[in-house]
């Protein structure tokens, strides 16, 4: 990677300091302050040094700037890229809780995580994504008791969302009926307990939400390698609570089984009942992934929400002994924009309501297009949202944005692509060999040939801090410099074509694997 070479060759000078892009390009593609002039060895990789006002400005050469993009867009630069080398990492991502509709956090989680694990990947590292399904705890007691009481059908025929409004009238009608709470209660027991009743009522619950979750997964185009999910850890937990006895980090409190901690309140192992825990079944699912995989990285990819719940767990594990590294990718909220876009049912988003709503906008901006390309644009269009921002923010979700054919948008990149493919269609045989010359580059064909090496460090950068933004946002700015670089220059049947091509093919390569990478099918028309 150029960045790295620039660095090491700083360093051979004596030269410290953090290298950044300029973010005028006249002041060269890396300077770092240095303060007073410092005196620099040459390189092949560099055209020329220049000092001004304390910082050391250093511009690339034309010809390492064209070998590095042919390498990119040819996609010969993965093995260079390779860090990750015989390291694993787990990603836990995505887990959708059964019995409730798949909601907008979890397509932020899904996407979010999707696009964390393609990063890895890509660096070499051995990923493995786990769906850690929300089909346990004391809510199956209370739905059992609802769809029991109140259920107008037999449990096979009902749908997700007759299983959540079920869900929804045992905590009104729990309000009028205080002894409810202990039924659902017992009922979670007996489920612990192996009671077929119970497990055939739960089992079919499970089988109706993975149904559904599974058309969603289908068309976000998202394969999960694992869904074990809570139940999975049902009989693993006495083993986890042992460790945690035998390292004495359990205390009663209650007739509950409590872990306590210096600066955060204490988290619980076992209820008073003896039924266990979200955070119980957390502590045995990392036990378990430890003894499978033995993951140098384990990454969470949850709601800011449960920053409590992540911090006390990473901590406990560590108490137990496990050495691995923890991460919390902690996604900020979505909002809803106005609210004249927000759905017919309300408070709670269905993924299925936005999805519809994108493929109506997406078939306004793309009407020629068949029916599947205009899902790429619509899907694409949901993911760029939730990937094109800090995961740490909260992000509104405002359709005229996300949809928008100029600005900061999926279809934004599918367009830019688009129009890079039908000028290479036009393109005659004759210049298809034809390497772009040296010199000679004109303002805004110097501008767009310096963005390309980039997309190298901006893959690392999005995966060391967990955010593919970092990838989504240096995506935009290829495809501003194209448009812009598009806009004041024609391309075929000029002199300067061979460069003009190669521009607008390293521009279409890049675009397309980085979209990949993002999770975001590319169209060849729009
Ligand atoms: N099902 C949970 C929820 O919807 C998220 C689970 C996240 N993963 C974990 N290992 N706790 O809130």
């Amino acid at each position: 990677m150029i960045r790295n070479k620039i660095q090491d060759w700083l360093r051979k000078n004596k030269v410290e300091g953090r290298l950044e892009h300029p973010a005028d390009k006249k002041f060269g593609d890396f300077s770092v302050r240095t303060g007073s002039e410092v005196k620099l060895t040459n390189s092949d990789l560099v055209d020329k040094v220049e000092f001004v006002a304390g910082f050391t400005n250093i511009y690339l050469s034309p010809e390492v700037l064209i070998d590095r993009a042919q390498k990119i867009k040819d996609g010969k630069f993965k093995k260079d890229l390779a860090r990750g080398k015989n390291k694993t990492m787990v990603i836990d991502y995505s887990a959708p809780n059964i019995a409730k509709a798949f909601g907008i956090g979890h397509l932020r989680s899904t996407n979010i995580g999707q696009a964390i694990y393609n990063l890895y990947e890509i660096l070499g590292w051995k990923c493995i994504g786990d769906n850690h399904l929300g089909d346990w705890g004391t809510q199956f007691g209370k739905l059992i008791v609802a769809i029991k009481k109140w259920g107008k059908t037999a449990v096979d025929r009902m749908t997700v969302e007759d299983l959540e409004k079920l869900y929804v009238k045992f905590h009104q009608e729990a309000k009028k009926d205080e002894n409810l709470v202990g039924e659902g209660r017992n009922w979670f027991l007996k489920l612990e307990k192996g009671d077929t009743e119970a497990k055939s009522i739960w089992q079919k619950c499970v089988e109706i939400s993975l149904k559904e979750f599974n058309k969603i997964y289908d068309l976000l185009g998202v394969k999960i390698d694992y869904a074990y999910g809570e139940s999975f850890y049902e009989d693993k937990m006495p083993a986890v609570v042992e460790m945690l006895v035998n390292k004495n980090l359990i205390k009663e409190s209650q007739g509950a089984k409590i872990v306590e901690f210096k600066n955060m309140p204490p988290a619980m192992v076992e209820k008073s009942n003896g039924t266990t825990t979200y955070f119980t079944r957390d502590l045995a699912t990392i036990k378990y992934r430890v003894e499978t995989w033995n993951p140098d990285l384990m990454i969470y990819e949850i709601g800011a929400d449960q920053s409590l719940h992540c911090r006390q767990l990473f901590e406990t594990a560590k108490k137990l002994g496990f050495t691995n590294d923890f991460y919390h990718v902690a996604h900020g909220l979505i909002r809803w924009e106005g609210g004249k876009f927000s759905t017919r049912k309300g408070e709670t988003i269905h993924l299925s309501e936005v999805i519809d709503r994108a493929m109506e906008e997406a078939k306004k901006i793309a009407p020629n297009n068949s029916q599947e390309q205009i899902k790429a644009v619509a899907i694409g269009a949901i993911k760029f949202n939730d990937l094109a921002q800090d995961p740490k923010k909260d992000i509104v979700f405002d359709w005229q944005r996300v949809m928008s054919m100029e600005g900061n948008s999926g279809p934004y990149l599918q367009y830019t692509y688009a129009r890079c493919v039908s000028v290479m269609a036009k393109k005659k045989l004759d210049v298809r060999n034809k390497k772009p010359e040296k010199e000679n580059w004109n303002e805004e064909e110097m501008n767009l040939l310096r963005e390309f090496y980039k997309f190298e460090e901006k893959i690392v950068e999005a995966a060391d801090r967990f955010a593919p933004s970092v990838l989504a946002e240096y995506l935009l700015n290829l495809a501003r410099s194209y448009n812009e670089f598009y806009a004041k220059n024609r391309i075929i049947g000029e002199k300067e074509e061979a460069n003009r091509l190669f521009l607008t093919e390293s521009t279409a390569s890049i675009l397309k694997q980085g979209l990949e990478l993002l999770g975001i099918e590319t169209v060849k028309k729009m």
